[in-house]
């Protein structure tokens, strides 16, 4: 019996297992507007078979975008192109998600493939950010790894908590790069397990849960109620075939749709 193939149910709505897809920028939007490329990409993540796919970060304002290819939903029509996205989600048998997004003083970069810095005082691509904080990005606030901080995002989570939230992600922000942050496998998940236990709220995490082994563990051991399966989704949109396969869950094939289990199931090696 695997505990990552178990069904979660938050509030009425059940995903079918506990592997999410979590928000990954595409920086492929045109004025904010997606297009066939998130349809198809988004789709065939939906149809690889996690419970749970979450669109990328979505600008509430052209300033919002981290770059001129991001994603935004600042009108109709940005909203509208979403409608076949979630359709195709849907019908493939997950549950859409979106994270709504501000970038404050990250805004304004060039694509990561394209310099990942912020674009040059008077590139016509660029434009002035705005953000709760005045000190730039890139300044140190604080490490974060310390009890202390710790203590206070747990207090932070019970308050949320109390004002209704339902579940929450747990992980880095990268607000502060020179930042030590302790990479390992699934470094977060202990980090996350305390938000979960003290607070009392159901967590997602993600960061380097990358193998079915690790993915079954942490939802095993109470760690995590959904794992946040990133890049390894990049590498195989099938991801969750392989980890069934992996896990030796009844009839893994099924993990994907029709069309491509039987002839999965029918002809195994
Ligand atoms: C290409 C790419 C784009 C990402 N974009 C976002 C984003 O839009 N919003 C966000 O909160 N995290 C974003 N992330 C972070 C992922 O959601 C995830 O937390 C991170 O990749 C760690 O999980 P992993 O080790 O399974 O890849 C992005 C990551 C990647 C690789």
């Amino acid at each position: 019996m695997s505990a990552l193939f178990e069904p979660f149910t938050l509030k009425g709505v059940t995903l079918r297992n506990r592997i999410a897809v979590p928000p990954m920028c595409q920086y492929m939007a045109v004025d904010g507007l997606i297009n066939e490329w998130h349809r198809v990409h988004l789709a065939g993540l939906a149809r690889g078979g996690a419970g749970l796919v979450i669109t990328e970060a979505t600008a509430v304002s052209p300033k919002g975008r981290i770059t001129p290819g991001c994603a935004g939903i600042w009108n109709d029509t940005l909203a509208q192109a979403f409608a076949p996205v979630v359709a195709s989600i849907k019908a493939a048998g997950a549950v859409p998600g979106i994270q709504i997004a501000h970038a404050g003083r990250k805004a304004s970069a060039n694509r990561p493939w394209e310099g990942d810095d912020h674009l040059a005082a008077g590139d016509p691509r660029g434009w002035p950010t705005i953000a709760p904080s005045a000190i730039a990005f890139g300044v140190i606030e604080y490490d974060g790894r310390d009890e202390e901080t710790l203590a206070e995002a747990i207090e932070l989570a019970r308050g949320f908590k109390a004002e209704g939230l339902d579940l929450l992600s747990v992980s880095v922000g990268f607000s502060t790069p020179t930042a030590n942050i302790p990479w390992a496998p699934a470094f977060l998940a202990p980090i996350a397990q305390r938000v979960r236990r003290e607070a009392g709220l159901p967590v997602a995490s993600a960061w380097g849960i990358d193998t079915p082994e690790l993915a079954e563990g942490v939802v095993r051991d109470g760690q995590l109620d959904l794992v946040m399966v990133g890049r390894a989704h990049l590498a195989d949109p099938h991801w969750p075939y392989y980890a069934a396969r992996t896990l030796g869950i009844d009839r893994p094939a099924w993990v994907l749709p029709a069309p491509y289990a039987h002839w999965l199931e029918r002809y195994r090696d």
